[in-house]
């Protein structure tokens, strides 16, 4: 499953890295960039393996259907979802499946982007506090092994142990 599809970049990829009979729900409330990254999954022959879901992530993790139905999850929504979805989804993703948060490590005050850090009180703290609420939910939850990896900005891998 990934969540946050805007450009469709990442839904390409991903696509283009799984097996064939491999599939994605992909899942965005808005309709994004879809008339153009759809006709370009289209002519990477990518189409069969994506579904689409226009619904918000909230009514996604709600339906039982879901539970322990996804090896692996994307999420590059706002952080405050990533920090309100953590919960839930775990529930989706299967023991020994992988959830990846993407842009962690991000701090921006509409435009500038940085690091979180302790310091970063002045401006606007849009993604500052939901990034460190995350960071505390997922390091206190004992079904999950983390991982921080330092690329891009940013990428907290989440183990599903039980
Ligand atoms: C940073 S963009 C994703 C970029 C994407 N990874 C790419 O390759 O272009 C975030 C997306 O998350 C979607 N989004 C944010 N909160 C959401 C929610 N609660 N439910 C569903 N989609 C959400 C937004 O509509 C937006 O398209």
């Amino acid at each position: 499953m990934q969540i946050g599809i805007q450009s469709g970049y990442v839904l390409l990829s991903t696509a283009l890295a799984i097996p064939n009979d491999g599939k994605i729900l992909s899942i965005d409330y808005g309709l994004g960039n879809y008339q153009l990254y759809f006709p370009i999954i289209e002519k990477a022959g990518m189409a069969h393996k994506i579904g689409y879901n226009r619904s918000p992530i909230s009514l996604v993790t709600e339906d039982e259907k879901y539970h322990g139905a996804f090896d692996f999850i994307y999420v590059d929504a706002h952080k405050t979802i990533c920090s309100a979805s953590h919960t839930t989804l775990i529930d989706l993703v299967r023991i020994g499946g992988v959830i990846v948060y993407d842009k962690i490590f991000l701090s921006d005050t509409l435009g500038t982007l940085r690091i979180v850090s302790d310091e970063d009180a002045s401006g606007t703290r849009y993604y500052g506090d939901p990034v460190l609420l995350f960071n505390e939910i997922v390091a206190s939850d004992p079904r999950v092994e983390i991982c921080q990896v330092p690329v891009g900005i940013g990428v907290t891998l989440c183990l599903r142990l039980r």
